[in-house]
Formats: C-alpha cells, structure tokens, sequence
C-alpha cells in the first residue's frame, strides 16, 4: 500500500498518528533545518515537514525533490503550532512530520505552475495532462462525474433505459456538417459521426422502448465558439405517448434534481415559459438570460412622429434604456457602436435624459411634447441613457440582443449565483436561408408542427409553428428537443417542403420513414447539452473548462496533435488520392 489516506482527507482526528501518504509535490519552502513541502493528490494537499535535526538523512533527500516528483511519505500528524494555521484549506490546521521519504519518480521541470490560472491555454491544452492536476480541472471533472451519477440515477428511477446507439452511421442532413469516415471495405462509401442520435432514438421508439436515455457522443463540423466543441456529449431522451406537458415535467423533475443534489441550487417548482416570438421581442434572443432586465423596448411609434428621418424607412426602431447610463462617455458610446455594427446594425443612436428632457444625440429631432409623452410611458428618468436601432427586424433583435448582453457585463448586472430556467416554445418550422434560397427546418426536419398549424403546410409554411422546444438558462441553450412527426404523410410533406423529392428523402431518410409506416407510436424527446449543464455548475464560460480532453477553436487537439496526416498506405487501402492543391 502506498498511501493509507488522500492527502486532502486528513484532519484533527488523526493528529498522533503514524500516516503514510503518496502524491505529487505541489511546493517547496527551506527554512534551513525545517523543509516544508505540500504534498498533493487527487484528494487535496497536505503539508508535510522534514526537520534536519531528527532526520539528516530524510531532510538532504527531500532538499534534493522538486516540484511534481512523485513522492511517498511516512510521518506522524501533528496539530500546527498558533499562527502556522492555514484556514482556507482542509488541511490547514495540521501537518505531518516526515520520518520516511521515498522518491517514486522525478519529474522534468513542468513548463508551468500547476495551480497558476494566469498560464495562457494554449499552453495548457498541450500539456493536459499537467493541466488536469490542477485544482480547478480536478473539481470540475468530479462534478462532470457527480452530474452524471445524479442524471443516471434520477432516470433510472423513472424507468428510463439507457440504450447505446451507434458511432458509424449513414450520413444524413441534420443541420451542420457531417465529420465522414471512409470505408476500407466498400471503396469510394462513407459513414458519418452523428451529429447527435437523433433517428436512432426515434427508430427505438418504432421498436417499442417507451423511455430511452443516451449518454450520447455528437459530431458536429460547424463553427466554434466559447460554449461549443465539434465532439461533445448530449443527455439524449426520447419517450413514447407523450406530448409537451410530459417531457416539461420530466425534464423540470431532472433539472432541478441535479441542480439540487449535485450544487444545492433550488429551482423553481414549475419553469416559466417563453414563446420564440416574444423571446425574440424582448431579449433579442431565442435564449434569453433573465438574470438581468434591460428589455428591448418598441420605439417606432415615437421616432415615426420624430423629425428623425434616418429611421422613417426602417422596419423596426427598438431600444433599450439603461438606468444610470448618462455617465457613458461619447468613446463608450464609439465602442458601443462599434459593438453593434458586428451584428450588422448601421448605427446606434441615443440620447440621455437631463433635467427631464432629452439632451445629445439625436434629441434634437423629437419635440418637447413628444419627449414628455416617452419620459412617461417609457419611465425614463434622469441620469438614463435610451440606445436606438432601427432596421430590418432580424437586424435590430439581433443587434440590440447582444447590445443588451454587453451592457448587464459592463454594468455589472449579473447575479452569478442566480439560475433562470425557461422554456422557449413555438418555433417556426422554417427558417428562410437567404444564401441558398430555400427553406430549412428551424430544430430538424423530424420536428412535428402545431396539431392547428398542419394546414399551414400547404398554404403558408413560413408561418407554420413547430412543437419544438428548448430549455435555457442564464443566456445558454441547455437542451432542445420536439415532438416528433408520426405520420408518414406530414413527414414527407415536410421533406418537400425542405426541397427534398420523394427519391432525395427516401434515399436520405429511407430508413426512418419506413419505419415510421409500421406503427410508429406518437413520441418526442429531448437533448441536454450536458458539457453546457456542467459549464453552469463549475460557474465558467469556457466549455473546455469542463472536458478532459478538448479541441481548440479550430478544431485541433494540441496535446496529440490531431488532426493530423495518415500514411500513404492507409490512404491506398482506402482508396483516397489527395489533391495536390490542398
Ligand atoms: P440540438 O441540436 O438542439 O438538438 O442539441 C441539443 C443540445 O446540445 C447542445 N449542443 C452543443 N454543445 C456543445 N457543443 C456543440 N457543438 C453543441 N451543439 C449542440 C446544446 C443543445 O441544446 N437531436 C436533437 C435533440 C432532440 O430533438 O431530441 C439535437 O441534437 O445544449
């Protein structure tokens, strides 16, 4: 036996004993006679003494270790003398006074302090597995663990199985790029990582498995941000005989056990909802961060009565008011706009209320009468600044959507410790692409629309509404899902209108739309994105911080330095040539 406790996990009780402990060398101090060295594993870290005038020998060899040499100690717990305490860690009220010491591996010199948060990442993510012994990587991937526990428990619990699918799939449309895996037996055929286990689950349903759950694996070739890896791993649901009152229930009865048992949050008993459309109106946003208010508000009526002609022929003029913001200087306000113009806005304009009447910016344009009557329906009040934008309507949700983010950062407006859950509801079914000039499915084409909507198929599709549905919290999507089409008709129907023929969708979708012909229970699920629950719970912003293993921005993993070149032999055996442009 190496160890008979976790550094971390000895205390007061032990005091007198003799302990034997293993781990990594965290630090070192020399005092000359006296050598204090924190000890560390996964449990925590210790500090252990080694003192010359006992053990000469003990105290030479431990002067000669370094930081992260694996080491094994034998020693005595002592209660730490008044004013040697340390009470910000478990261990701080002790130390052990070593009587023998074992050098079990050395270490070259680490290329950074294990617990220094101020290391840029690149330089972590190549060394992950130094990284990973740090404090925060350590936490964080125990409550990935705890999470996961908690998940499998409470579904199990309702009966729910868990049922792998596979990895090498067909590759079928389902929003992002597919990643593809050549076939060395069938030349010139392909399989395709899933981008999630979407017709798998609807396909168990079909075979009569009311209540699936998946620790699921997806692949998604698409752009990346800050809360988005090309692998990362989904709590994948599907029920059978369900509507949305079901799946809100169950998934509100998880949520909250997890948050619960895992963090001690309390959610609320019932989460609140949100159509799409007013999510939109109001937060700019399909995944609106209640934390904070800053809502949009409607300005046209007023700038239309304006002598403010810019904004005549836009489509929309909303804005935000932001208490106290007569403070912004005009270089903020140049940021602001700045800001703004990424999302495509043409411009931002604003004017502050002073001595109740409006003062810079375009408040020259509206009159005094019309200043009252904003002042009083829009309770502006001194010292408020009032950020405009009009343009087209997608422009100026978007632009004023982000805006309002950035001004709860700047303002300091976020409560860290609040968690907002809400549903978002009533998605259209289509989303117009304007690139390739046809319509696409909003969630994904097996999403069913409203029972009352289904005419709208036929008539007026863009205005069909669908029975999808997200959860979101504190400004993330944490899962999406819908009831699903049952019927082969609208399910063919919907693949029309995505501009699938009836051969396109068979030879796509084949698989699934047979089956849905042999009984095909009424069904729906749900996915969490379970690398986002642990986001929240760790309390960051960066999805890497909770993966082992991640990918960078582009992709890349730094540490094995994928992707990478395969032989030309391997290539041959699966008959791919490079093109020499590439
Ligand atoms: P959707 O595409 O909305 O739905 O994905 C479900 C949830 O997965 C998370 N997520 C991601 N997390 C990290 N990196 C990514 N690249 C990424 N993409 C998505 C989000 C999202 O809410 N098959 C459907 C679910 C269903 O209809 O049941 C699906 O995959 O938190």
């Amino acid at each position: 036996m190496y160890k008979d406790k976790g550094c971390g996990k000895v205390n007061l009780e032990n005091v007198d004993q003799i302990i034997n402990l293993a781990g990594w060398v965290d630090s070192w101090r020399d005092h000359g006679s006296l050598l204090f060295l924190d000890l560390r594993d996964s449990t925590g870290t210790i500090q252990i003494v080694f003192d010359k005038s006992v053990n000469s020998t003990n105290h030479e060899l431990a002067s000669s270790i370094r930081n992260e040499w694996v080491i094994q100690v034998e020693g005595i717990v002592k209660k730490r003398i008044e004013g040697a305490e340390n009470p910000n860690i478990p261990t701080g009220f002790i130390e052990v006074n070593a009587t023998k010491l074992i050098v079990l591996n050395s270490s070259k010199t680490p290329p950074f302090e294990i617990n220094n948060e101020s290391v840029d990442e690149t330089t972590r993510l190549k060394y992950r597995y130094l990284d990973l012994r740090s404090n925060k990587m350590q936490k964080n991937l125990k409550l990935r663990h705890e999470l996961i526990l908690e998940i499998c428990n409470y579904l199990n619990n309702k009966d729910f199985v868990h049922i792998e699918t596979p990895i090498l799939i067909k590759s079928t449309p389902e929003g992002a790029r597919d990643y593809i895996v050549p076939s060395r037996v069938h030349p010139g055929e392909y399989y395709a990582l899933p981008q999630s286990p979407q017709q798998m689950k609807q396909m168990l349903m079909v075979s009569g498995f009311e209540k699936y759950f998946q620790i699921a694996k997806c692949f998604r070739d698409e752009d990346l941000r800050a809360d988005r890896q090309p692998e990362f791993t989904q709590i994948d649901i599907e029920m059978s005989f369900i509507d949305e009152e079901d799946i809100f229930s169950y998934m509100e009865g998880l949520t909250r056990h997890i948050f619960e048992t895992v963090s001690k949050i309390n959610l609320p008993d019932s989460f609140p909802r949100i159509t799409y459309q007013e999510a939109m109106e109001i937060y700019g946003s399909d995944k609106p961060d209640l934390r904070y208010g800053l809502k949009l508000i409607d300005l046209k009526h007023y700038t239309d009565v304006s002598d403010f002609k810019a904004f005549s022929t836009a489509e929309r003029v909303k804005g935000i008011i932001v208490k106290d913001g007569g403070k912004y200087s005009r270089k903020m306000i140049d940021e602001l706009t700045d800001f703004i113009k990424k999302y495509k806005a043409k411009g931002l304009a604003w004017m502050k209320l002073k001595d109740s009447s409006f003062d810079g910016g375009i408040s020259k344009f509206f009159s005094v009468e019309l200043q009252e009557k904003m002042q009083n329906e829009l309770e502006i009040e001194n010292g408020d600044i009032l950020f405009m934008v009009g343009d087209e309507s997608k422009i100026v949700l978007d632009a004023l959507g982000h805006l309002r983010i950035e001004i709860a950062k700047r303002e300091d407006l976020i409560n860290k410790d609040k968690y907002c859950p809400i549903w978002v509801t009533e998605f259209p079914m289509f989303e117009y692409d304007d690139e390739n000039e046809r319509y696409v499915a909003m969630h994904h084409p097996f999403t069913a629309p409203r029972i009352e909507d289904i005419n709208l198929l036929d008539t007026e599709p863009s205005q069909a509404l669908s029975r999808g549905y997200d959860l979101t919290m504190n400004g993330y999507e944490i899962a999406g899902g819908s009831i699903r089409i049952h019927s082969t008709e609208v399910q063919e129907k919907v693949f029309s209108l995505l501009g699938l023929s009836k051969k396109e969708a068979v030879d796509k979708f084949g698989f699934l739309v047979e089956a849905l012909t042999y009984g095909a229970p009424p069904h729906g699920g749900i996915a969490f994105g379970f690398d986002r629950l642990v986001m929240l719970l760790a309390g960051t912003e960066n999805i890497r911080d909770v993966i082992a293993f991640p990918k960078t921005t582009s992709a890349a993993s730094l540490m094995d330095e994928s992707p990478s070149s395969v032989s030309n032999f391997q290539l041959n055996e699966l008959g791919i040539t490079i093109k020499e442009n590439n």
